[in-house]
């Protein structure tokens, strides 16, 4: 088990413009689950594959333990990957599958199977040891996979996307599994993941990258209840917060001329809210605060979405979500008046994206 540490860590890939990961530092704790999540290109990947030793660092140092790993080889890492694409041998079966990194180790037979055997009832695959991969379920082979990494008792596990194969309930059930899994074995797990979702269930702490910057490190529910800045902010929760940019008058932030909190240190007179969903409620039309004109519904059953527009300033419209009970939904077309919970409002800097904090709430 150890710790892992980006200090200053920069990726330019030959001929690239611009740094794939830039000046990243990032501490993980010995024995954590870190997800590493973001939109596609960010840099996750790279981020990985740098700490596995398969991608050139262009600067800065990366350590597992206290041990300066920057410019080891892959194989004296003492780390194991799990890919989304986990090519088993197909020729081999499960136990061997499993072990094959074990017998290039040098590792006898007897220790072999027995540390095999083990696995594989940790993972619940001792009935399908003689199978071959073919005869496998999708789910399966994913465990396979994760055995082929765990048998190795590496001192830190990376996940790059493993579960995107997988259909959505199985999704779950396995995220559930790793989770689990790595937790009891206290290994040291930087997983990545383009699923907010995931993120959001199965890290300790999530790092949140865009274009390879590091933009938040939180654990899940400070990510969600206190973005550090827009993007943070649109990218966690679904569905995503709606954020529209209202004029500021006398420090404060107003909507259709209401002050929306107390007052706030904004640049250039305009400021960027947001709400979350869960946040706006219909009202009566004297407890509303704006009007939600509405252009699609989703019903799941016990809840609804209500997606569409609603005015901010002037001619200005932007767009809200809100929501609300599955059994007493407006339809589309339909104009409601809805209340804005102000207390859960969140501001930023709308032309940095950083957050603002009102100094008194309205
Ligand atoms: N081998 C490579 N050579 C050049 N550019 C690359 C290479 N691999 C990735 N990139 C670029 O680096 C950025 C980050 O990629 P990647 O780490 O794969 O992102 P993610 O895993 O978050 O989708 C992207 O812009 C991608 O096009
Ligand atoms: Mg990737």
């Amino acid at each position: 088990m150890s710790s892992v540490l980006f200090d200053a860590v920069t990726c330019v890939y030959p001929g690239a413009e611009r740094p794939s990961v830039d000046d990243l530092t990032l501490s993980i704790d010995d024995g954590e689950f870190l997800v590493l999540v973001g939109p596609s290109g960010c840099g996750k990947s790279t981020t990985l594959r740098m700490l596995a030793g398969l991608e050139q660092v262009t600067s800065g140092t990366i350590r597992i333990g206290d041990r300066d790993v920057t410019d080891v080889e892959p194989k004296d890492r003492d780390i194991a990957m799990v890919f989304q694409n986990y090519a088993l041998y197909p020729h081999m079966s499960v136990a061997e599958n499993m072990g094959f990194a074990l017998k290039l180790a040098g590792v006898n037979r007897a220790d072999r199977e027995q540390k095999v055997r083990e696995t594989a009832r940790l993972l619940d695959l001792e009935a399908v040891l003689d199978r071959k991969p073919k005869a496998l379920s999708g789910g399966q082979r994913q465990r396979v996979a994760m055995g082929r990494a765990i048998v190795r008792e590496p001192k830190v596990f990376l996940m790059d996307e493993p579960l995107s194969n997988l259909d959505a309930r199985l999704r779950v059930q396995t995220r559930g599994e790793i989770a689990r899994l790595t937790r009891e074995l206290g290994i040291t797990t930087v997983y990545v993941t383009h699923d907010q979702t995931e993120a959001m269930t199965m890290g300790h702490r999530v790092a949140v990258l865009k274009d390879g910057v590091l933009q938040q490190l939180s654990a899940p529910t400070t990510l969600y209840d206190r973005p550090n800045n827009a993007f943070v902010a649109g990218f966690i929760g679904s569905p995503s917060m709606s954020l529209f940019t209202v004029p500021v008058a006398d420090g404060r932030p107003m909507l259709n001329g209401r002050a929306l909190s107390g007052p706030v240190e904004a640049a250039g007179g305009l400021v960027q809210a947001g709400i979350r969903p869960e946040d706006v409620h219909l009202a009566a039309p004297d407890e509303a605060n704006t009007e939600l004109t509405v252009d699609a519904v989703e019903v799941l059953g016990a809840e609804a979405f209500v997606y569409g527009r609603t005015h901010v300033h002037g001619a200005d419209s932007a767009r809200l979500t809100a929501r609300v009970s599955g059994r007493r939904h407006p339809g589309i077309g339909e104009t409601v008046p809805v209340r804005l919970n102000t207390e859960q409002l969140h501001l930023f800097d709308a032309a940095t994206g950083r957050r603002l904090e009102a100094t008194v709430s309205a």
